[in-house]
């Protein structure tokens, strides 16, 4: 528990805390997470790779991603369609046993078992054997009987067929104790959306997965693992009614890759797409668990000074909402300007702030119980009555405390001008009843940090940060001064702000923000529930806390809702959210805007393979036989 510099620092621990009733955090008493991606991994040399994976159990992930394809040194285990590499299965579970002995249980394996880059030899993945075949109509991948037979093979020769060489035999689709989750294939129809054709391909194969190789019977999560790529904040790229519809999928994966802008931090989308309790949230409730598979730094104009502030606040941003989330990704070599975090460097690199998030994650509240597919750890659950400040905020930047799209949990979480809403700093619509220069009077308040003088409201100053610095003589702040000292800057965790009483030497001479009242928030003015945050509504003009019929509930009987309006899956959702586009031949193509990044950061950059690669000297076949692939494919084929 600290106390962040600006606002907070003198007040209370009990009025803090009372505050924080009012905003939409989670206070649910499940474990959220965090994990990183590292594709490759099985390739190190052994000795180097239980090095990395010790340095991954220091940073505290609970999951580490990995993936089953091949690099520009190793081919896929599956070089030529049906036909298996038993070595390349030994080194992946060679991989998956040192990571269980060395983290001691405690990291569990979520496996991609086919990227869909290898379809077309996108994204520095090499064209695989299905790719070969496929001969440029990868779109047959999933349309195709034949191919899908095929795949369906491959699945069953790795979680049924192959016997694992590290845990006496068993199949690794009964290895709930190393992994926690496969995906169907690593973003399935990737880049494309609305799905052209093929769709039933998504639940034949999670049915596949689920009940023909056993393992919901195993309690090993089916994630749908990204389709049609990047996620945009209002579309439904990831999760098209197909996977809600399909029993067989238990975790809704996540892709998405967001930049810092100049209005929003790199969590902000997040914050917003997860607003709990909003139409994807809400839909999920009892239903199926989501997870942030995918997201990274994304490098901007600003340049690399960011990374550290980028990371810590997308991984806080999950955090907060409960999201778990994993990291794409890591490496072991160079970062240069892409989105990868070398394991290998000191803390001071983007791998400290890296490893901040992680180890908040672990202990982060969710509204989702995960402990089905990863148990609880012994560490208890944060009690945080204030949101974490993010201390990566570089001294140079134009705002470092405040400032629009950063994360807030109360009115002093803002710069006096913005209002901290849905747990986001932003400029006030032109609507919003109560602002600076509004006309006020005991029936019109203002809004609740601003005071009302002179029959309007007015501005007010926020409390100043601490400055430490020596008040001899001479004391300009230069580099030639001796006596200079750095100022410390707003979000800086150390940092205490002035007394009240210091008020009076403040320049020009306004009142202080308010906080709002610690015991009974009056709640901010509103003429409707767009004015206010998510989980309240509008009630005779100010905002209230909403118990009955609000956010994220089943609607009531006559469909009705406090916060804002019933949507389509029977649950009150936020007036203030922008209608989502359903299916195909809505706004599909709008994905554009955010596909740069996409899958992008799980590219195999050349020099990753390292130390005696050449496990595999040839290929083997595994022969299946024919009726028992039949027969399983037959049972699951529900589409
Ligand atoms: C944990 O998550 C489940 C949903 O999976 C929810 O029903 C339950 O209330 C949560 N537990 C607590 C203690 O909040
Ligand atoms: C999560 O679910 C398990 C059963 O799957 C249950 O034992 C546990 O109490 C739940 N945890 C919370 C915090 O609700
Ligand atoms: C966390 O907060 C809850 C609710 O205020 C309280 O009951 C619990 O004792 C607190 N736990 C710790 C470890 O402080």
């Amino acid at each position: 528990m600290h106390f962040p510099g600006a606002l907070a620092s003198l007040l209370s621990l009990a009025t803090l805390t009372s505050v924080a009733l009012g905003d939409l955090r989670i206070t649910a008493d499940n474990h959220s997470f965090g994990g990183v991606n590292f594709p490759q991994l099985q390739f190190l040399e052994p000795s180097y790779r239980e090095e990395v994976i010790r340095a991954i159990v220091k940073t505290n992930a609970r999951v580490i991603r990995l993936f089953i394809r091949g690099d520009e040194h190793h081919a896929d285990p599956e070089p030529e369609v049906g036909e298996f590499d038993r070595a390349l299965l030994n080194q992946f579970d060679d991989t998956l046993a040192a990571i269980h002995r060395i983290s001691e249980g405690k990291i569990k394996v979520i496996i991609a078992p086919h990227d869909a880059h290898a379809l077309r030899g996108s994204n520095n993945v090499p064209c695989d054997g299905y790719c070969k075949r496929l001969n440029g109509a990868f779109l047959d991948f999933y349309s195709q009987e034949e191919y899908r037979t095929y795949y369906k093979t491959r699945l069953e020769v790795f979680f049924r067929h192959y016997a694992s060489k590290n845990f006496g035999g068993r199949p690794w689709s009964e290895l709930s104790e190393v992994i926690s989750g496969i995906d169907i294939q690593n973003e399935p129809w990737s880049g494309i959306w609305p799905i052209p054709a093929g769709e039933a391909w998504l639940c034949d194969i999670a049915t596949h997965l689920k009940d023909g190789l056993g393992l919901g019977e195993n309690n090993i999560a089916v994630i749908t693992g990204g389709i049609s790529g990047p996620q945009t904040v209002d579309g439904i790229q990831n999760f098209p009614d197909s996977v809600w519809d399909c029993p067989a999928v238990d975790v809704i994966g996540i892709h998405g890759y967001f930049a810092q802008g100049e209005e929003e931090t790199a969590g902000t989308p997040w914050t917003k797409l997860f607003l709990p309790g909003n139409t994807l949230t809400g839909r999920a409730t009892d239903k199926k668990l989501i997870l942030v598979e995918e997201w990274s730094y994304m490098n901007t104009d600003s340049g690399l000074n960011y990374k550290k502030q980028a990371i810590f606040d997308q991984g806080n941003a999950l955090n907060y909402r409960g999201i778990p989330w994993i990291y794409s990704h890591l490496t072991f070599t160079d970062e240069g300007t892409t989105s990868k975090v070398s394991i290998m460097r000191e803390s001071n690199f983007a791998i400290g702030a890296l490893s901040d998030v992680l180890t908040r994650a672990s202990s982060a509240r969710s509204n989702f119980n995960w402990s089905k597919y990863l148990p609880a750890p012994s560490e208890g659950l944060t009690n945080l009555t204030t949101l974490p400040l993010n201390p990566y905020i570089p001294e140079q930047s134009s705002c470092t405390f405040g400032c629009e799209g950063h994360l807030c949990d109360a009115a002093d979480g803002c710069r006096p001008n913005l209002l901290c809403k849905n747990s986001i700093c932003q400029p006030l619509s032109e609507s919003q009843p109560g602002k600076v220069g509004d006309a006020c009077n005991s029936k019109k308040p203002c809004l609740e940090h601003l005071k009302c003088a002179s029959g309007s409201c007015q501005l007010c100053n926020e409390r100043a940060t601490i400055q430490p610095w020596d008040r001899r003589k001479d004391n300009t702040y230069s580099s030639h001064n001796p006596f200079r000292r750095d100022p410390i800057a707003a979000n800086s965790i150390a940092g205490q702000c002035h007394p009240d009483t210091a008020n009076a030497f403040l320049t020009p001479p306004r009142s202080l923000c308010y906080l709002p009242s610690a015991h009974s928030p009056r709640g901010n003015p509103c003429t409707n529930a767009k004015n206010c945050d998510a989980d309240q509504y509008c009630d005779w003009g100010l905002c209230k806390r909403c118990t009955e019929g609000c956010l994220g509930m089943k609607c009531r009987n006559n469909n009705k809702c406090k916060t804002g309006f019933c949507n389509t899956h029977g649950r009150c959702d936020y007036a203030g959210k922008a209608k989502a586009v359903m299916g195909p031949g809505g706004q599909g193509r709008a994905t554009t805007k955010n596909r740069k990044g996409a899958g992008y950061n799980l590219n195999a950059p050349k020099g990753e393979g390292r130390g005696p690669n050449k496990v595999r000297d040839e290929a083997m076949r595994v022969n299946i036989p024919k009726e028992e692939v039949v027969a399983t494919g037959a049972a699951a084929a529900t589409a």
